[in-house]
């Protein structure tokens, strides 16, 4: 049987943002592998094996027969997506090849190195949030702009073309937009970053496409550091952002557990890791099987799609002692796939940990008394982004 799937298909219960709805866990206890009806912006409308428990998720990231770039087409119109430069976008060898390039950028050392850029952001953004006063909401003053400034940073994105930058990220990750607008979108993010390259070209900065372009600038053309740019502010961006909005209203929802956050900082890390299980904000991933293969002993024919829900996944029974649904942010952390696993694992998961483990405390420590504005059933969700998050969070203090 099929079942039909809406976008993004991990969807949450209304006003619980926090685990997924029935159908999807009703799916996950399935003791069939369910196939699907779904879509997304790359692929359009797709049938697809679901797959929503933890080991098997895992199993098929970890394994190369099930391709990610399946859908790219080189020769084809350029999209948010379909660009060369974007890791996703390639398998083996050519993956690795791009991989290398960029990994070098992300090292533990050089995002460590970081963290000073990362603390100044988020002290300015706190300032704003204060002048802005009771009322503001912290998604467009504190939780949007702070991996974006940081991004920008790291893409050597001057000041003042920040906002552009800015508008067309949150047009090019609504799905809600229309295939039209979609493309014109795209077509400024690529005319901006195209400039950018060039002038980067002229004059290397210190930042990471500066490097990029020192070190491997003869060989990659300006359309992959397009790709590549482009690839790493839409990823680094909506999704740090969506977590700084997620768990702060996750931490307001339980005054216990915020308060471990605010005045122990030993629990800071761990809080994070469970922070990114719970909330689980990436859309599904996809593959698709380059051969006959089997999956928990069932069969997955060669050129079907696999839909991947990291979010039913991770609240499934058994991953971590007690209710999984629960915020726990003493729990002892758990191997979580919220970036992924194996060859297309998150290249920016460090910076992505970072950025959080500084905002997080911040936040709470300078606004010790911070709550909603309005009640928790006022707050409203981002139900048709591709990264799941809170559209608008006034909050008071
Ligand atoms: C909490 C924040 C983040 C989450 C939850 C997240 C999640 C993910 C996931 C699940 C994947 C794997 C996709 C797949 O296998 O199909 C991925 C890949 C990727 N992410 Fe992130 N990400 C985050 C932050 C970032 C940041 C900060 C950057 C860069 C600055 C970034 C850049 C990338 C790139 C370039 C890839 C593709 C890697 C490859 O294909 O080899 N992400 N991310």
């Amino acid at each position: 049987m099929t079942v039909a799937v809406p976008m993004p298909h991990n969807r949450r219960p209304a006003r619980c943002p926090f685990r997924p709805d029935a159908g999807l866990e009703r799916l996950r206890d399935d003791p069939d592998l369910s196939r699907v009806t779904t879509s997304n912006p790359q692929l359009g409308p797709f049938d697809a094996v679901l797959v929503t428990r933890f080991d098997e998720v895992r199993q098929v990231l970890a394994d190369a027969r099930y391709e990610a770039g399946f859908a790219f087409d080189g020769s084809g119109p350029r999209t948010v997506m379909n660009q060369p430069g974007i890791l996703l976008n390639y398998d083996g060898p050519e993956h690795t090849h791009y991989r290398r390039m960029l990994s070098g950028a992300f090292t533990v050392k050089r995002v460590r190195a970081l963290a000073p850029a990362v603390r100044r952001v988020v002290d300015e953004r706190l300032d704003a949030l204060e002048q802005a006063g009771p009322g503001a909401d912290l998604i467009e003053t504190f939780a949007g702009p702070v991996p974006l400034l940081v991004i920008c940073e790291l893409l050597g994105i001057p000041a003042e073309d920040r906002e552009g930058v800015q508008r067309r990220s949150a047009i090019g990750t609504d799905v809600g937009n229309t295939l039209e607008t979609q493309l014109e979108n795209f077509a400024a993010m690529a005319a901006y970053m195209g400039d950018l390259i060039r002038r980067q070209r002229a004059q290397p900065g210190d930042d990471i496409l500066g490097d990029l372009i020192r070190r491997h600038g003869a060989d990659l053309s300006d359309d992959e550091l397009v790709g590549m740019g482009n690839s790493i502010l839409v990823a680094g961006h909506e999704t740090v952002s969506s977590m700084i909005g997620l768990s702060t209203l996750a931490l307001l929802e339980d005054p216990g557990q915020l308060a471990a956050v605010r005045d122990d900082e030993s629990v800071t890390t761990g809080a994070v890791e469970e922070l990114l299980r719970l909330l689980s904000v990436a859309p599904p991933l996809v593959r698709q099987a380059s051969t006959d293969l089997e999956l928990g002993g069932r069969p997955v024919k060669a050129g079907e799609r696999v839909l991947l829900s990291t979010l039913a996944a991770h609240h499934g029974v058994g991953l971590v002692a007690g209710e999984p649904g629960r915020l726990d942010v003493r729990r002892r952390p758990v191997a979580h796939l919220a970036f992924g696993y194996g060859a297309h694992q998150c290249i920016g998961q460090q910076l992505a940990r970072l950025e959080l483990q500084i905002a997080l405390p911040a936040l709470l420590r300078r606004l010790p008394a911070l709550r909603l504005a309005a009640g928790f059933d006022a707050v409203e969700y981002r139900e048709e982004a591709l990264v799941y998050g809170v559209a608008r969070l006034p909050v008071a203090w």
